[in-house]
């Protein structure tokens, strides 16, 4: 597939799911915390993709420094805007040494299921990226396929606000892709559609990548939590050392 349907990224429909999701992000920055107190890091964060920063936020406002990296300019323009004391740069997440040359950081973080848009080697290559960018600790943060299998609905309706969503999912079990077809609606009219595929993975099957990529995981759990992950958990959360 091409990179040509990477521009939902700078669509309005995309930013309102951000958007949406927005104040999730004090509760990641309050977790994040505590893995930096548990880990004894530098309060230094390389958040890739920060989208429009909606961690970076939080972890800002509690004396972080961060950088952030997204492929879409109009992310990036609004993590600017939400963030006057971080450092945003529009770059592509599988070319992080381009963009950031040698400079490492003690924590860097992948969240809000941030792989499987590209192909399996393109994962490898971001998860290898993260090792190098990282002195000490990754996080990953990953929507369990095997829960989504089960318990995602093959059609449903959300409200993005301002826009009602119609969405459609197929999962193909060959290459655990999730199609994800969406229309949206304003006032009752139809104003626009979204297409778009994302890899799905499973426990087994991102740890496997990332022991490919030389990360070794220390904890896996659920969620912005300290549960321990356990196989119909929404999410996976990954803490990682290059190995
Ligand atoms: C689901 S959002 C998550 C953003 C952020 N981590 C958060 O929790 O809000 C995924 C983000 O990945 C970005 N993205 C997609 N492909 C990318 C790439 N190759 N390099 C950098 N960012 C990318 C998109 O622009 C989007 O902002």
């Amino acid at each position: 597939m091409s990179d040509e349907w990477i521009k939902i990224f700078e669509s309005d429909f995309y930013v309102r799911e951000m958007i949406k999701v927005w104040d999730e992000g004090e509760k990641w920055a309050n977790w994040i915390d505590e893995v930096v107190s548990k880990y004894k890091l530098e309060k230094k964060v390389l958040d890739i993709p920060c989208g429009i920063g909606r961690v970076s936020y939080f972890l800002a406002n509690r004396g972080y420094k961060v950088t952030g990296i997204d492929i879409s300019e109009r992310m990036i323009s609004m993590a600017r805007s939400n963030i006057q004391n971080g450092k945003f740069i529009v770059g592509d997440m599988r070319k992080i040494k381009e963009i950031i040359g040698n400079e490492k950081y003690d924590l860097v973080i992948n969240i809000y299921n941030s792989l499987g848009y590209y192909s399996e080697e393109d994962d490898l290559k971001i998860l290898e990226s993260l090792r190098d960018s990282t002195r000490k600790i990754v996080v990953i943060n990953l929507d369990n396929r095997d829960y989504i299998i089960y318990n995602r609905p093959n059609e449903y309706y959300t409200y993005i606000p301002p826009y009602l969503v119609y969405s459609k999912v197929e999962f193909e079990q060959e290459t655990s892709r999730l199609k994800i077809y969406r229309k949206y609606y304003l006032n009752d009219k139809e104003v626009g559609e979204m297409i778009y595929e994302q890899r799905l993975y499973s426990i087994h099957e991102i740890l496997a990548l990332l022991k490919k990529a030389g990360l070794q995981p220390i904890e896996v759990l659920s969620g912005y939590s300290w549960k321990k992950f356990s196989i119909m958990d929404p999410e996976m959360t990954i803490i990682a050392t290059p190995a």
